[in-house]
């Protein structure tokens, strides 16, 4: 029988939605208020699901401790309070949309857990707009 178990957890983080090549009117046109050249932040909300198998000695599919400390370690400490496009290295060529920030999360939250486990990341950038990625 399989399993999800999900947790919890947000950061706040700076960024800006540009091209680089494009004008200041194609960015505001195509990203709109992100698009802001002086940047803005958003509240993230992340919700991390874990799917496997119930351990029968332990009951759990995993560790929350465990997965608590993943998440602090690869994604908190990473972008909590941070301006997403000049400090977190994968953005700097990347745009770091939601959908973008969900796929960095993921890929590196994958390789720490159990290979037999799924994982989906819930990215909330604001309460009305989320995604989903799982890989
Ligand atoms: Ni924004």
């Amino acid at each position: 029988m399989r399993v999800t178990v999900s947790r919890k957890a947000h950061f706040n983080a700076a960024h800006r939605l540009y091209r680089k090549e494009w004008s200041d009117k194609k960015n505001n046109s195509v990203f709109g208020k992100c698009s802001n050249p002086h940047f803005h932040g958003h509240n993230y909300e992340l919700i991390v699901h874990v799917t496997g198998t119930v351990d029968p000695k332990t009951g759990y599919v995993i560790d929350m401790k465990i997965l608590k400390d993943l998440i602090k370690s690869q994604v908190e400490d990473k972008m909590d309070h941070k301006n997403l496009n000049e400090e977190v290295p994968e953005f700097i060529e990347m745009i770091p949309t939601a959908e973008n920030i969900a796929i960095v999360i993921f890929n590196n939250l994958k390789p720490h857990l159990n290979p037999n486990h799924s994982l989906e990341v819930t990215l909330y950038e604001t309460p009305r707009n989320f995604v989903r990625y799982s890989g």
